[in-house]
């Protein structure tokens, strides 16, 4: 008899966390930054795992992120931004899921209180800030004592992407063979590079119609283009290296933008279509396009919404933010405040 989703779930944690105590302690809380990816994680070979079909590679967003307090409780109960949750919205239930994974008699219920850094309508992912977090503050809380590989294996059963925010900087999420996904995490890239900014285009802060997970699942259930993604993927890869080692910023923004725009015209070719992009999205593409034929190096990235990240290094900056009102300018490798 094959094993239910949450059992195969459940066993995942338990190779993490093998026998470890459930005892919650004191009150724990734990940050974790939000990431872009620059090569794109796009569908799963295992949805119960969210295992990827594919390795993918992202930026820490710095100091850009989520924190979160987590206690232990008799029943569930969640805060974002200071507001309670309405258990009955479909963020709280996802929550309630994952944590599902991590209840005992000592410890039925867990009180978890976050606030993302960055306003969630600015455009930044929240959900692998978010997990991340709270995987830390879980380590926390029980006394794991887990390192980050482990953790992110943990991180990965909430948000697939959130496994890259274990670690500041550039990270490859191996996609790893192993049926349980204990191989399947982030992988740090040790790469400095100070310069190096992200800058948050946001051109609509409504709610995206179609979340990643289904985009994911339609687009390699039905997208004719999907077959091809894979070696995209590989090829972006096999770019985006060598391009962060020499800190080479156009090599890197023409793979980043390249990929983006491939996995978006698999997205585009499911039936029915995932569309990610509003009128303003094209807008603000074509705009990036004639601000590098004006001389400014810079290259966009997007995500399952409508929002661009723009690539640029500092010496840019003060142009950009000219050129483009309401342009939110993050440090990746910044100071921490
Ligand atoms: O981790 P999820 O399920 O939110 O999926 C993230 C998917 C993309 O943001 C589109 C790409 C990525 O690699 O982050």
């Amino acid at each position: 008899m094959s094993l239910s989703g949450t059992d195969r779930r459940r066993a995942a944690v338990g190779a993490v966390l093998r026998g470890r105590a459930a005892r919650p302690g004191s009150p724990a809380t734990a940050t974790a930054p939000a990431n872009v990816a620059l090569v794109k994680y796009w569908g799963k070979r295992d949805a119960d795992l969210n295992l990827p079909v594919t390795d993918s590679l992202s930026v820490s967003l710095g100091d850009a992120g989520t924190r979160t307090t987590v206690a232990a409780a008799e029943r569930d109960g969640f805060r974002l931004n200071g507001g309670a949750v309405d258990p009955a919205a479909p963020e709280a239930a996802r929550l309630a899921r994952f944590l599902d994974l991590f209840r005992s008699p000592a410890c039925p219920g867990f009180a978890v209180d976050s606030v993302n850094t960055v306003p969630t309508a600015a455009g930044v992912a929240s959900s692998a800030s978010g997990f991340a977090a709270l995987v830390r503050a879980l380590d926390g809380l029980l006394g794991w004592g887990l390192d980050a590989a482990s953790l992110s294996v943990l991180a990965r059963l909430g948000s697939g992407s959130a496994c890259r925010s274990l670690w500041d900087g550039f990270v490859r999420w191996r996609a790893g063979v192993a049926a349980d996904g204990s191989d399947s995490r982030g992988e740090p890239l040790g790469v400095e590079w100070p310069d190096l900014r992200v800058g948050l285009w946001v051109v609509s802060d409504r709610p995206k119609a179609t979340g990643s997970r289904e985009g994911m699942l339609r687009t390699v259930g039905t997208s004719p283009l999907y077959a091809g993604w894979p070696s995209v993927v590989a090829g972006d890869l096999a770019a985006v290296e060598p391009a962060i080692a020499a800190r080479d910023l156009a090599a890197l923004g023409a793979a980043a933008e390249g990929n983006a725009m491939a996995m978006h015209a698999t997205a585009a070719a499911a039936r029915p279509a995932v569309l990610y992009w509003l009128p303003e999205s094209l807008h603000a593409m074509a705009r990036i396009a004639r601000l590098r034929d004006d001389g400014i190096p810079v290259w966009f990235t997007m995500d399952a919404g409508p929002n661009l990240k723009l690539l640029f290094e500092a010496a840019s900056g003060p142009a950009l933010c000219a050129a483009v009102p309401g342009l939110r300018e993050l440090r990746p490798f910044g100071p921490r405040v």
